[in-house]
């Protein structure tokens, strides 16, 4: 049994992972700076290794589901807080961009895995669960950022 929120958080997420694959990348080729050197390299494994593999998680989801990832046509892009910095040294504005960024992704994890028990679909609250604790992960990882650039 699922229902449309759980498709809609889904296909919302999916939406929200490719965005940030891009933010991410664009970010890490943007800053400059040896300073900037552990956040580059951070914004860049996070990208490949982690949002994109969480997009694919969330496509294999919706397809499981019988329904179906968007495309870019039916995509709004929505992180105005990840677009880079004027200033290419100016690695504070891109970490406390990820941070609201991982802050809105937990957000978004937290209602699907709601919206997953209330459909009794274990199998999709687990997938939320599981991608939860990655955000907070960065989350956690971009927040000590902050406090070496204070
Ligand atoms: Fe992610
Ligand atoms: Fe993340």
């Amino acid at each position: 049994m699922t229902n449309d929120e759980v498709i809609d958080l889904l296909r919302q997420a999916y939406g929200d992972e490719i965005e940030t694959v891009m933010n991410y990348l664009t970010n890490s080729y943007v800053l400059q700076g040896l300073r900037a050197d552990e956040v580059r390299g951070s914004l860049r494994t996070d990208a490949r290794q982690e949002e994109l593999a969480h997009a694919e998680q969330l496509a294999e989801r919706l397809s499981e589901l019988d329904a179906r990832a968007p495309a870019s046509m039916e995509f709004e892009a929505t992180q105005e807080s990840l677009q880079p910095p004027e200033d290419p040294a100016d690695a504070l504005s891109v970490i406390d961009g990820v941070i609201e960024y991982e802050e809105d992704a937990i957000e978004t994890y937290r209602a699907l895995i709601t919206a997953a028990q209330e459909a009794n679909d274990p199998v999709t609250e687990d997938l939320a669960v599981e991608i939860l604790g990655d955000e907070e992960a960065h989350r956690a990882e971009f927040k000590s950022f902050r406090r070496d650039f204070e």
